[in-house]
């Protein structure tokens, strides 16, 4: 059995810098035709030269491939209207991380009050920028995207132009959330797609399954597969592919963040397939993202295969998910 996508895209990347760039970049290049690229680099990315000095890197390291990175800025309240008219050129949208909430999101926005985000919503909603948002409260970590959820629905209401993508959704009251308001999206990881928290923490712990936001219930699971499955029309792939050095995951601080970019389709193409949905695998990692950035992708055509896959240990010091595992699906081949 095979399975031929069209142009995959990973709505939600991150590549980091320096030599995991060039280790991790090639991996995505290979088998997507485009990436959203995350911003949290330190210092995070809140200029058009260093926007551009960090796309013209990823393209060097992803030259052999062709891979369209589509680049964000790190989210900032006093970004002016003539600054983002500038950016408009250069970006497909806006990352708004909560201070601290993540890795990397120490820059973030200290209060989500609409009044201090007014400004920068209606240039935005004006310039047609999307808002990608990293929701979580910083309340207990079990209810953090929950908490959230009043959040987004003020950003909603009073910005009914603004795009925004509720990014890595892991929650049934996000999941419902879509369908209340028209200007609301979302993207979908892999790995939510396939953990509860009890894969993280109910036996050994395992680190390399730790992320933010962090894996829910059995039925906050369901309600994201009902979505992917379905290719909701509202809901794209973003993987959150977020390596981090071996020493960094095994460790008694242990950064959150799972590393999935290079067997994400064989694990999705195996998920689909299990679930008898294979049909809408094209839509969920493809068209629905192309409609809702109303992005043209470049042409790029990976054919699946249900053959096994052995994922290797590491892949230069990143360990990814489902490591030493066997995938049914494997990748056979790109053109
Ligand atoms: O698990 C995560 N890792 N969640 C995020 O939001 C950020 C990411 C990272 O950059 O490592
Ligand atoms: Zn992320």
């Amino acid at each position: 059995m095979t399975i031929t996508l069209n142009s995959p895209l990973d709505m939600h990347l991150h590549l980091r810098d320096g030599e995991m760039l060039k280790t991790v970049a090639p991996l995505s290049s290979h088998s997507f035709a485009g990436a959203i690229i995350m911003p949290n680099l330190v210092p995070p990315i809140t200029s058009i030269e260093a926007l551009l000095e960090y796309k013209s890197r990823i393209l060097s390291s992803t030259c052999r491939d062709r891979f369209e990175p589509l680049m964000t800025l790190f989210f900032r309240d006093d970004y002016s209207y003539e600054f983002l008219k500038e950016a408009k050129k250069e970006i497909s949208a806006l990352k708004l991380y909560p201070s601290g909430i993540t890795t990397n999101s120490e820059g973030g926005v200290s209060s989500m009050d609409i009044e201090g985000l007014r400004d920068v919503f209606e240039a935005m909603s004006e310039l047609e920028i999307p808002l990608l948002v990293h929701g979580e409260t910083n309340g207990f970590v079990m209810d953090r995207e929950k908490e959230f959820v009043s959040v987004y629905e003020q950003f909603a209401k009073n910005f009914p132009r603004l795009k925004i993508v509720m990014e890595h959704i892991t929650t049934k009251e996000s999941a419902e959330l879509l369908g209340r308001y028209e200007n609301l999206y979302a993207t979908i990881t892999l790995h939510h797609l396939y953990i509860t928290l009890d894969d993280v923490a109910g036996g050994l712990l395992r680190p390399h399954l730790f992320c933010k936001p962090i894996a829910k219930r059995a039925e906050d699971r369901d309600a994201l597969l009902d979505l992917a499955l379905s290719a909701h029309p509202k809901v794209m792939f973003g993987s959150d592919s977020a390596p981090h050095p071996i020493d960094k995951k095994e460790s008694c601080g242990c950064a959150a963040g799972v590393f999935t970019a290079p067997i994400a389709l064989q694990a999705l193409a195996s998920l689909f397939e299990k679930n008898d949905n294979l049909q809408n695998l094209q839509a969920f990692v493809s068209e629905n993202a192309r409609e809702i950035y109303g992005c043209e992708p470049l042409s790029k055509e990976v054919t699946l295969e249900k053959t096994p896959f052995l994922v290797p240990d590491s892949y230069g010091g990143v360990v990814p998910m489902f490591a030493g595992e066997e995938l049914d699906w494997s990748i056979k081949s790109v053109s």
